[in-house]
């Protein structure tokens, strides 16, 4: 009781994380964007469970990453640190683009999503990785162009360990799990680890893209108006 007490305290008063942002984020977005009555009336099977969620996340996926962009740099926790790490709004918004315009085949492959053996020894690995980025931040012992690049690693690490995974019980679930997760790093960190994402080039038009392809571009203008 008193436990509970302090858990409330601390939510309310403090603004103190009782949950990730990840979490967080997902049950509001859930709450919100459920749009089924139905939802709580009846135990679910895990796979209409996990499509559910992805279906309120793609209702309104920008909605889902602003709550990422406007918690994670005040949240305390140790994945959340981790994350911020990561975060790109950009790249996130581009990930969510391609999934959802993949949802309904994703759909028919859904119980190629639920948690297994396999997945859970890339979650164990992973884990590892996030306590070792954020001990490494939380002692200075590494600079934030260090801290990026190793949370990059690991990050991608997961990925291919989980697409891997995936892809092993069906081609296309495999195929979309990847495209999804290399286009929600930041492209610095594609570039570090050379990972390729087919939804960056359908959807992610974004800043860096454009300035890059108006670097590209302005010589080709000067070029041509010396010869006007
Ligand atoms: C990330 O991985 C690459 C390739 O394995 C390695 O060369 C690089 O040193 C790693 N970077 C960090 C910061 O661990």
């Amino acid at each position: 009781m008193l436990r509970l007490i302090i858990l409330i305290v601390c939510c309310v008063f403090y603004q103190v994380d009782c949950q990730s942002v990840a979490q967080q984020c997902l049950t509001e977005q859930i709450r919100n964007n459920a749009g089924n009555t139905r939802q709580l009336a009846i135990q679910q099977s895990p796979e209409t469970t996990t499509l559910n969620a992805f279906r309120s996340i793609c209702s309104n996926f920008d909605s889902y990453i602003r709550c990422f962009q406007s918690r994670l740099p005040g949240s305390i926790d140790s994945t959340d640190r981790f994350l911020t790490l990561m975060f790109d709004y950009r790249a996130m918004w581009t990930a969510y683009r391609g999934l959802c315009s993949d949802l309904n085949v994703l759909a028919t492959r859904i119980r190629c999503l639920l948690s297994t053996p396999e997945v859970r020894r890339c979650y164990d690995i992973f884990n590892q990785g996030v306590t070792q980025v954020v001990n490494l931040q939380s002692q200075s012992r590494l600079d934030e162009y260090g801290l990026r690049n190793l949370a990059c690693n690991v990050s991608v690490q997961r990925y291919q360990c989980e697409t891997q995974v995936y892809s092993f019980c069906d081609a296309q679930a495999g195929e979309i799990m990847q495209s999804f997760f290399y286009a929600g790093v930041p492209p610095t960190c594609r570039d570090y680890t050379g990972t390729y994402s087919r939804y960056t080039h359908m959807y992610g038009s974004g800043e860096i893209t454009s300035i890059s392809n108006l670097l590209f571009t302005l010589p080709i203008f000067l070029i041509i108006s010396k010869w006007l």
